[in-house]
């Protein structure tokens, strides 16, 4: 059969310009990651063919003796990777996990509380514009102005006042450890289901290095594809008690066929993340992102809580008179991808803000340590004190390069 290269060239260009994207420019993203060879061959392979409606051994289609397999090995490794009673690694993403957990404990109009968007929750937690918050009523907790931390006071509150029957808890922007007991307890007082998006986190607590909510929530989601660097994807850990009904909204409530080649990756993922090597890892995602957040300060930046305690930093650019949009873009034109992000009380709007979110898992997948944390937040401070200055940001894109060059990453896809 004919390749890529011929059947269509222009997509083979397209991954041939992002491959060298990838591979020149520091991902500074937080919810990204460079998965492995292991993980990209798994989700490119002839699985993606299969369709296999259902679950292992009770599937709606003949010849998934094979799927099962990958399948069943998915579910034992995620399990154990987080200690899990049940798992199903059928959603297609993190949104759709949370989509068929809410859909098997609440009716629509049902109450939930959820961290706000704009203190760092997730657009599925309740957001206006996602299905969260048009199908419940929604009742939002942030943090302190004072510490910046989730204000677990103002959560008993609302909670004793509004008697939810679902708390979300997790994060999309918040540089600190989640402590998930006092939302345990507060569930328990209102009657409410405890759910946790450890999405951000998922490779953290794989590697033991922050608190795990499993023991805890009744529901625990993830995507795959951030700090536990698997394939694009999502999971649901839960209690015995409620394996039946998430697995029946998953299939047949809000999906068809699972993706095989998508569920045999997240199997490598799994195995992957039971490694000493991927402790190590995630040791040193946490290490740098605490680095880069001290080496800012020191060059005057300010950071939402004071610094991080896990793989990302949130830094508030107040003090330098640029928007998040703004220093998004000149780090972009400097090679540098971040994103534009909220900080909590922002009196700017979304698409512009007032901080930027810088994580370290993918650079820290290339290699790179500390030493590399102190060059690049140099470069991130010479590019927001010279937004406007040519030179800078092409003396910067050319250091980037060099840097990039020493930590190779994805070297015989470039040679394609
Ligand atoms: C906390 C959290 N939950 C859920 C999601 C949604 O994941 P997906 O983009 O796979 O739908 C994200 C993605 O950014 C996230 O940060």
């Amino acid at each position: 059969m004919p390749g890529l290269k011929e059947i269509d060239p222009e997509i083979a260009a397209v991954i041939r310009s992002e491959t060298k994207r990838q591979a020149f420019m520091l991902d500074l993203i937080a919810s990204e990651n460079f998965a492995s060879e292991a993980v990209l061959e798994a989700q490119g392979s002839i699985l993606t063919n299969k369709y296999a409606e259902g679950y292992p051994n009770k599937r709606y289609y003949g010849g998934c003796e094979f799927v099962d397999g990958a399948e069943n090995l998915a579910i034992t490794r995620g399990k154990k990777v987080f200690g899990a009673d049940h798992i199903n690694v059928q959603p297609h993403s993190g949104s759709q996990a949370n989509m068929a957990v809410y859909f098997s404990v609440l009716k629509p109009g049902d109450t939930i509380l959820g961290m706000s968007i704009t203190h760092g929750g997730h657009l599925t937690h309740g957001s206006p514009v996602s299905f969260s918050g048009k199908f419940y009523h929604v009742v939002k907790y942030g943090v302190t102005r004072e510490t910046q931390t989730i204000d677990y006071d103002s959560v008993k509150r609302l909670a004793r006042d509004n008697r939810p029957a679902l708390i979300v808890v997790g994060a999309s922007s918040y540089p600190r450890i989640i402590d998930f007991e006092p939302f345990r307890s507060i569930a328990d007082e209102v009657g409410a289901y405890l759910m946790v998006d450890m999405a951000h986190i998922a490779g953290l607590i794989a590697a033991g290095l922050h608190p795990n909510p499993v023991p805890l929530a009744d529901f625990v989601t993830s995507t795959t594809h951030k700090t536990l660097r698997g394939p694009r994807g999502g999971l649901i850990l839960c209690k015995k008690e409620f394996a039946k009904t998430v697995d029946a909204c998953v299939f047949p409530g809000i999906q068809g066929g699972p993706l095989m080649h998508a569920i045999a990756a997240k199997a490598v993922a799994f195995k992957e993340a039971l490694t000493t090597e991927f402790r190590n890892y995630q040791k040193q995602v946490i290490s740098n992102a605490a680095t880069l957040g001290e080496e800012l300060q020191k060059k005057g930046c300010e950071l939402v809580t004071g610094g991080t305690d896990t793989h990302l930093i949130l830094v508030n650019l107040g003090n330098t008179g640029l928007s998040g949009k703004i220093a998004e873009e000149a780090l972009d034109a400097a090679g540098i991808t971040v994103n534009k992000n909220g900080i909590p009380f922002d009196t700017k709007s979304p698409v512009v803000t007032s901080g930027i979110r810088i994580g370290t898992p993918a650079v820290t997948t290339r290699g790179m340590k500390e030493d590399e944390m102190t060059v690049i937040a140099d470069l991130i401070s010479q590019v927001l004190g010279n937004v406007d200055d040519k030179p800078t940001i092409k003396r910067v894109r050319d250091k980037v390069s060099d840097l990039c060059t020493r930590f190779p990453l994805y070297q015989s896809r470039l040679k394609e």
